[in-house]
């Protein structure tokens, strides 16, 4: 392909995916209640954002696994290794890699065969990864796929019959309710072949002013990186949100495990996107923005089971804060 037709290709892709963005939103702005999708919080501020998240006092997940792959290393390669030798561990989402990266030294340091295969909808992320990592593992085999999870998943399964390791960390699959994590379960699990495995990361439900806290942090960094999202609205789709006339509002309810944030408007405003019709919010209105679902280990056996894989570890942190379950295909 000459570089003007790859211009093109991009160009195109570029534009169904603002098109898909301006679709989505307006969507979400046109419901009642309104809401958006979390998906669109990461761009390269709001990946910034999420950072600083993981670094701020409150914010326990992420330390909580690094705790579990740091020093449970051994332990975890040794539930994966059950299946045998010669593997791929696909990573879905796998950002920078931190915590996997304890295991991937442990397995190269024991001579095991495998690929590391990171799967992530930002071609950032995958640039960053496959040119960082074999710097500081030379042996390590990596090939990153820039997409859509299953559709990456599907893609390294027809490139390969080796045996399965899906890795999904980060307590990423509590960002959908329930039910569609159970559907995002099963479809895994329908990418899989029998005794293929996957290494799950669960944010457990604990005190509440604990969870509360950590999407509610002292510096205010959660409540920039919701904002972000307006601010990617104004900039990418032409909006003209006033960022200061919105609140952050963040919830958790004990009973159910749903953690879930909200933007909430603090006078009667239009706002327009890209010249569309005025979008109306009433004072006080809220817009639903994210959920982090918080489980407990009986629900996330049950969601192994419901899905087709069967539970064969836990491990949690010292804490007892954060659960990554090694499930194996049925
Ligand atoms: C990426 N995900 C698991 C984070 C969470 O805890 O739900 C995203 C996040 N949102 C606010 N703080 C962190």
């Amino acid at each position: 392909m000459n570089t003007l037709t790859n211009q093109i290709l991009t160009n195109q892709a570029e534009k169904s995916s603002r098109q898909q963005f301006f679709d989505d939103v307006m969507k979400g702005l046109q419901a009642s209640p309104k809401y958006m999708q979390s998906k669109y919080f990461y761009d390269a501020a709001g990946d910034k954002l999420f950072q600083d998240i993981m670094n701020c006092e409150e914010y326990y997940p992420t330390n909580c696994e690094l705790e579990i792959f740091a020093e449970r290393t051994m332990d975890l390669a040794n539930a994966i290794l059950v299946g045998g030798d010669g593997f791929d561990l696909i990573e879905l989402g796998a950002g920078d890699a931190m915590k996997s990266s304890y295991l991937l030294q442990h397995l190269l340091e024991e001579g095991v065969d495998f690929n590391y295969i990171p799967i992530d909808i930002s071609a950032h992320v995958i640039d960053y990864l496959t040119s960082t990592l074999p710097v500081t593992m030379p042996d390590l085999k990596i090939t990153g796929l820039n997409g859509d999870y299953f559709e990456m998943l599907q893609k390294a399964a027809a490139g390969s019959s080796r045996r399965k390791v899906v890795l999904f960390l980060g307590s990423n699959v509590g960002n959908m309710p329930v039910e569609n994590a159970a559907e995002f379960c099963a479809e895994l699990r329908s990418h899989l072949s029998v005794n293929d495995m996957a290494l799950i990361g669960i944010d457990l439900k604990k005190n509440p002013k604990t969870i509360l806290a950590a999407y509610n942090d002292k510096e205010g960094i959660t409540k920039k990186f919701n904002l972000n999202l307006l601010e990617r609205i104004n900039r990418e789709l032409g909006a003209d949100f006033d960022l200061s006339q919105f609140d952050h509002y963040p919830t958790y309810d004990p009973e159910t495990g749903s953690c879930k944030s909200y933007l909430v408007s603090l006078k009667d405003q239009t706002v327009k996107i890209n010249g569309s019709a005025p979008i109306r919010f009433a004072k006080n209105e809220h817009v639903f923005m994210e959920i982090s679902q918080k489980y407990t280990v009986v629900q996330a056996d049950s969601l192994a089971l419901s899905a087709g894989f069967k539970t064969d570890g836990h491990f949690y942190d010292s804490k007892g804060w954060f659960l990554d379950v090694v499930w194996i295909a049925k």
